[in-house]
């Protein structure tokens, strides 16, 4: 895992429950420690991060600890943060009849399904592309693994419809290429750079890691299995697999006993079936992973590299 400190922008990701949250934020501490300057994000509407770091955390970054910020995204917040500076940027180019009817519009918009998500993508967007220049490392802590392989599906098909809405205003204007004094061109290639920007950010393996979170069980291997399939398809690179709440091997308790006899096979089954990736165990601790020095002992134990591969 410490390999991964180099990278730019990690997405932790896996099924509901596995532990995303925590190993995210354990990381986040273990990157903060070693003297990089860490954002960690969580882009889950339940927002974990400030349950497990005792303190609240919100659409604006807050030191946590010494090279530590932690900042929860929120759909709503982004789109009216979003729409205000729109109307503001409209304000200069529209008369006051149109503006009121655009301001209307706007409105509309944001009410639709989808309006949300998108100024989250936007959100997600800016971090990927570096705009926050006090950090070197940025966490994403995510929703459970579908909805964020959507999101990163997204500067592809968000590029695509951009391009149709950039011909047909050339076609509007009667122009062949962008045409640099309108404003609604400008805005609109704009958008396509940072696109662009983005979907580089998150294909370079320099840059971008996914590590994905499972525990010893059948369908978080199973899920893991899908989304290594779906990532190497999208071409993100995947920086390794956090194997979470293993069991103690040597228990008096005969219930003890048993589980773990069943987790050995499975993680039998993680090495052979992932033996291409990097992975990491984490022992299941005896209470909740709540507070730093939780995090801290998490993070010793994520740089410890038993792994195999
Ligand atoms: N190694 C561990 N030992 C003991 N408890 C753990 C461990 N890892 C996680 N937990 C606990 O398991 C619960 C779920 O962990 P966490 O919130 O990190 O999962 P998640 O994948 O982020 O969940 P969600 O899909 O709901 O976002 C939490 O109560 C957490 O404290
Ligand atoms: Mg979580």
């Amino acid at each position: 895992m410490r390999a991964l400190f180099d990278k730019k922008v990690l997405f932790f990701g896996g099924k509901g429950g596995v532990g995303k949250t925590t190993s995210a934020s354990a990381m986040a501490v273990a990157a903060s420690r070693a003297g990089r300057r860490v954002l960690l994000v969580s882009t889950d509407p339940a927002h974990s991060t400030s349950d497990i770091f005792e303190r609240p955390i919100g659409p604006q970054a807050v030191p946590l600890l010494p090279n530590l910020h932690g900042l929860e995204i929120d759909g709503a917040f982004e789109s009216q943060r979003y729409v205000s500076e729109v109307k503001e940027r409209i304000k200069g180019i529209f008369g006051h009849g149109i503006l009121k009817e655009a301001n209307r519009q706007i409105d509309l918009a944001v009410s639709m399904p989808g309006a949300e998500e998108m100024a989250l993508f936007d959100r997600i967007g800016g971090l990927v592309r570096g705009e926050d220049q006090r950090f070197d490392l940025i966490i994403f802590d995510t929703a459970p693994t579908g909805h964020t392989l959507r999101l990163i599906r997204m500067p592809e098909l968000m590029e695509a419809w951009i391009r149709a809405l950039s011909r047909s205003r050339q076609a509007m204007l009667g122009v062949e290429q962008d045409d640099k004094t309108d404003p609604v061109m400008m805005a609109l290639t704009d958008r396509l750079e940072h696109l662009r920007e983005f979907r580089a950010r998150l294909l370079s393996p320099r840059i971008s890691a996914f590590v994905l979170v499972l525990v010893a069980e059948r369908l978080p291997i199973e899920e893991t299995a899908r989304a290594i399939e779906q990532l190497d398809d999208a071409g993100v690179r995947i920086g390794g697999l956090v194997v979470n709440r293993v069991l103690p091997a040597t228990s008096p308790d005969p219930f003890l006993q048993s589980r773990h006899r069943q987790e050995l096979v499975y993680l039998d089954e993680i090495d052979r079936r992932f033996a291409s990736h990097s992975r990491v165990r984490v022992p299941q601790l005896p209470s909740d992973a709540h507070g730093v020095a939780t995090l801290e002992r998490l993070a010793d134990m994520l740089l410890a590299e038993r792994t195999l591969a």
